[in-house]
């Protein structure tokens, strides 16, 4: 995924303030990079939460390769998924809070039980 610009630049800023604990803690949550992945629709069936970061190329686990039909980014980033292992082929993206809770509907079918890599 690619976090947005806004939010990079805000980072040091952040950092550079006195922050409360819950702030810093929300502030980690979200440039982790988490993306919640789900073998069904409605993020049921199998899931897991895959963990990326900005600009690298993450590969999904083998049991969800082509085998995803939910996928939910964590809030404040710009997630796009591929087809194709090492973020080749097609790419479906930006995709943003709150994910793609079915990707077996017309305009995302092709991305059905197909994601092999995100970024
Ligand atoms: C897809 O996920 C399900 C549930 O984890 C698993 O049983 C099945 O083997 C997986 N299919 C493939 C092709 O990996």
């Amino acid at each position: 995924m690619k976090f947005t610009t806004a939010l990079f630049a805000l980072i040091p800023l952040i950092y550079a303030l006195p922050a409360p604990e819950g702030d810093l803690g929300a502030l980690s949550a979200r440039t982790q990079g988490n993306v919640r992945v789900c073998v069904d629709a409605g993020f049921t069936g199998d899931c897991t939460t895959l963990h990326g970061s900005s600009g690298e190329c993450v590969n999904v686990p083998l049991v969800f390769n082509d085998n995803i039909s939910s996928v939910g980014p964590d809030p404040g980033q710009d997630c796009f998924f591929f087809m194709q292992a090492n973020c080749g082929g097609s790419s479906l993206g930006p995709i943003r809070v709150p994910g793609i809770p079915n990707l077996n509907i017309d305009a995302d079918v092709a991305f059905n039980d197909a994601i092999s890599s995100f970024s």
